[in-house]
């Protein structure tokens, strides 16, 4: 075992297949190609990767763990009326975040804590985002400590959100409000 040295940077084309193959490993769900190209083109989607410098094996360069997000219209998202922003400025923003994951062997380690607070200080650096959102699966107590634990509040739980393999499961919203939400 080596000691990590953790640096992040933007997701890039050449983190494609690499990307696309921690998204399996990780998720219960599926996602089209079309999303792992979007990312890695920065086509809608903001993303940061984390790699271990210390890596061995010609793999220093390799995603450990990743953040993408999506900036959407607060008035077009399912949380604009839980917002204090002003009605008559119809530009106002937040920023959804579309998946999150860290790989074995490089987990506890503040990883997707960072990739997190990434993500915070973007949408805070944008001056229409009001808030960073996402949702996660009922059942998926580390992720949810994590948000907790990052003082993202639940805001509501949403019954049957998510279909996989036929099964229906709920999920819980969270909210992290930005530039006085
Ligand atoms: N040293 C030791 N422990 C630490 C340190 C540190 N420097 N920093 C944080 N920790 C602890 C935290 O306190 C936390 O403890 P807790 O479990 O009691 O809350 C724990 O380590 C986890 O925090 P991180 O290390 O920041 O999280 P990690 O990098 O392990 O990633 C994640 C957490 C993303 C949930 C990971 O388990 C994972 O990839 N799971 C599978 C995919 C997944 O579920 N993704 C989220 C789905 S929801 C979505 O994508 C929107």
């Amino acid at each position: 075992s080596h000691r990590a040295s953790i640096c992040y940077r933007r997701i890039e084309p050449s983190d494609r297949e690499i990307l696309e193959q921690i998204h399996c490993d990780l998720f219960p769900i599926r996602y089209e190609s079309e999303f792992f190209q979007n990312v890695v083109n920065g086509q809608d989607i903001v993303s940061w990767a984390a790699v271990d410098r210390n890596r061995p094996n010609g793999r220093s360069d390799e995603l450990v763990g990743f953040v993408t997000a999506r900036i959407v219209l607060a008035k077009e998202s399912e949380i604009g009326d839980m917002l204090r922003y002003d009605p008559s400025k119809p530009d106002q923003t937040l920023v959804y975040i579309l998946t999150l994951g860290v790989v074995d062997g490089y987990r506890n380690l503040g990883i997707a804590s960072s990739l997190i607070q990434k993500v915070v200080k973007y949408a805070s650096s944008i001056q229409t985002c009001r808030a960073v959102y996402l949702h996660v699966i009922s059942y998926n107590d580390p992720a949810i400590r994590l948000y907790k634990k990052m003082s993202f509040q639940c805001l509501r739980r949403l019954q049957g959100f998510y279909l996989i393999g036929g099964q229906q499961y709920d999920s819980y919203l969270f909210v992290y409000y930005v530039n006085g939400g």
